[in-house]
This record gives structure tokens, C-alpha cells and sequence, in this order.
């Protein structure tokens, strides 16, 4: 047990099982009454009775967290139930894979709707509970490595976890006058949700299991603390014993032409200098090559 959280109120999404469940209990761990939400009632009640079970503080709102009431009663319960809110974790979250030419509507809508309006929801009613009682909070958003360096086959869910990214940098710009931070992880870990990515590396014997998804917790409740109140609008890779912070999207070369409209035919000639100023490349990169390494190296 820690009191890095005692006496906050944190709200988890999507905390049933996988690292939102790891989230729900390093929060209670740290002293915090967690409010959970989870689709699947009966995971979220069984973290629920675990938390109290270890002499914690926990209640369920059970629902799907693209649904404005959700978000609403989740605000609403922490509130009522535990006097105040302090922190939210945006963690709930589902896949559709398939390359866009494939993709259904309905995949995309599906992925669309839980990360980015499951997002909306909660922090939405979060800002405006902090915003009306003038009391400062913190948001840990979930992003992916998807987002920000593109994944094969994830258009949909890529798409949604780069909105996360730059929701989480305009509610840090918003609502840093009320004091309340908000930045994004991209955690790696092995759940139910990447067990054909992360399913088949073994965990030797009395061995660190680095990719066990409790092991984003911690930062998680770090970030959910008064000790952070100064970290805003960045987002951290997390996995393992290992926390990244990424550089935002930033200019890196710029070409000029003297004051005029460009006419599109000079790009045939000038557009090259962009790529050999920065090093960037023309073609389509893959860029998870660097997290593939990094999982085939940890074993
Ligand atoms: N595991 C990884 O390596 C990894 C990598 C990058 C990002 N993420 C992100 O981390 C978060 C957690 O993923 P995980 O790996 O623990 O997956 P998981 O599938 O184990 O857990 C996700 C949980 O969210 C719940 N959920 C799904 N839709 C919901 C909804 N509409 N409303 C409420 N709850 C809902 C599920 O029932 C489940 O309990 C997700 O946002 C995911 O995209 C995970």
C-alpha cells in the first residue's frame, strides 16, 4: 500500500480486465476510491469486490463509455459517492482490424465510437465538474503506439488513438487555468486485446515478466497525482520497466518561394529539399519497426 492517492476519487474506464483492471487496483493500492466503468458488468464487479476485499474504496458504473449518460454518471457517482472527483483514466478500448480497403462502416464507427467519443464522454463531464467547482484534476488518456507511428491494418484504431493524442494536448491547453492536467500514455503489454502479438514471448522462470499489463500502472498512478500537477499535454510510452516520452509533431524544414504564390509545378523541383534538410523520407515508413525490436530483444 502507498499514499501517493489518499483521499482521491479516480475514475477508470474500461477497468474489467487487461490494464485498466491493473489501473483500477494500483489506484486503490495508492489510497484512491475508484470509481470503475466497464462494458462487461460482471469483470468490472469482480474488480470492484477485490478492491474492498483489499480494504479498498470501489463502486461499478457499468455501460458502454461512448454513451454521454455514462460519462455523465460516472462523474456524477464519483461525486456523490466519495465526495469529489480528482483524477479520470480514459483506458476502455477495442479493436476491428483490417486494411482500410476491407474496412467495413461499421468497423470503423465501432473503433471511432469507443476510444475517441468514449474519451469525449467522460472528459467531457470531467472538465466541466472541475471547471464549475474550481478544483484542480488530472486526465490520463489512452493513446497507442498505432497513433503515433501507424500500424498495419489499424487505419480505424491508428486514426483514433492520434485524436487521443491531440484531444489530450487541447483539453491540457484548455483547462490549464482551472489547473487540471491531461496527458496521453501509449502503453505495450500482453492482454486479451494483443495476445497474438505479445501471447507467444515466454516469461523465463523468476524473470521480470515485462510485458504483464500491471506494469503501466504505476505511471498511470503516478500521473493521476498532486506530485505530477506540473506534467501537461505530453504523451509517454510505457511498458515494462520503460517510460518514453515522445516529442509532439514539430517542423523540421520549410521551403520558400520570395514572397509568391507557389505555382504547383515548382514542387517538381523544390519539393526534394524538405527531405534532404530533415532526412525524412519520401515513401510510406513502417514505423513500428523500433517496437518490434524492442519486444523481440525483452524476450
Ligand atoms: N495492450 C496493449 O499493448 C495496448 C497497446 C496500446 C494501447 N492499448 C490501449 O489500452 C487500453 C486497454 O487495452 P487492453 O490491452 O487492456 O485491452 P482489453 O481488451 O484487455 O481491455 C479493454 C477493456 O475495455 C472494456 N471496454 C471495451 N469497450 C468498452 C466500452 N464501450 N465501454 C466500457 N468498457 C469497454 C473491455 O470490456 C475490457 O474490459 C485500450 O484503450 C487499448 O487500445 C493497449
Amino acid at each position: 500500500m502507498g499514499d501517493l492517492l489518499s483521499d482521491k476519487v479516480v475514475i477508470v474506464t474500461g477497468a474489467g480486465r487487461g490494464l485498466g483492471r491493473g489501473e483500477a487496483l494500483e489506484l486503490a493500492r495508492q489510497g484512491a476510491a475508484v470509481v470503475l466503468n466497464e462494458y462487461d458488468a460482471a469483470t468490472g464487479q469482480a474488480v470492484v469486490e477485490e478492491i474492498i476485499a483489499g480494504g479498498g474504496q470501489a463502486m461499478l458504473v457499468p455501460g458502454d463509455v461512448s454513451e454521454v449518460a455514462v460519462g455523465d454518471r460516472l462523474v456524477e457517482t464519483a461525486v456523490s459517492q466519495f465526495g469529489q472527483l480528482d483524477a479520470l483514466v480514459n483506458n476502455a478500448g477495442i479493436l476491428r482490424d483490417r486494411t482500410l480497403a476491407n474496412m467495413t462502416p461499421e468497423e470503423w464507427d465501432a473503433v471511432i465510437a469507443v476510444h475517441l467519443r468514449g474519451h469525449y464522454t467522460t472528459t467531457h463531464a470531467a472538465c466541466r465538474y472541475w471547471k464549475a467547482s474550481q478544483r484542480p484534476g488530472h486526465i490520463v488518456h489512452t493513446a497507442s503506439t498505432s497513433g503515433i507511428l501507424g500500424n498495419f491494418g489499424q487505419a480505424n484504431y491508428g486514426a483514433a488513438k492520434a485524436g487521443i493524442a491531440a484531444f489530450s494536448t487541447i483539453v491540457a491547453q484548455e483547462m490549464m487555468k482551472y489547473g487540471v492536467t491531461s496527458n496521453a500514455i501509449a502503453p505495450a503489454a500482453r492482454t486479451a486485446m494483443t495476445e497474438s502479438a505479445y501471447g507467444e514471448i515466454a516469461q523465463g522462470e523468476g524473470e521480470f515478466d515485462f510485458w504483464h499489463p500491471d506494469n503501466v500502472a504505476p505511471f498511470v498512478a503516478f500521473l493521476c497525482s498532486d506530485a505530477a500537477a506540473h506534467i501537461s499535454g505530453k504523451v509517454f510510452g510505457v511498458q515494462g520497466d520503460t517510460v518514453e516520452i515522445y516529442r509532439p509533431f514539430t517542423s523540421v524544414a520549410v521551403i520558400e518561394n520570395g514572397g509568391r504564390r507557389w505555382d504547383p509545378s515548382q514542387f517538381t523541383e523544390r519539393v526534394g529539399e524538405l527531405f534532404e534538410v530533415s532526412g525524412i523520407v519520401p515513401q510510406a515508413e513502417y514505423m513500428m519497426t523500433k517496437l518490434r525490436y524492442t519486444m523481440s530483444n525483452r524476450g
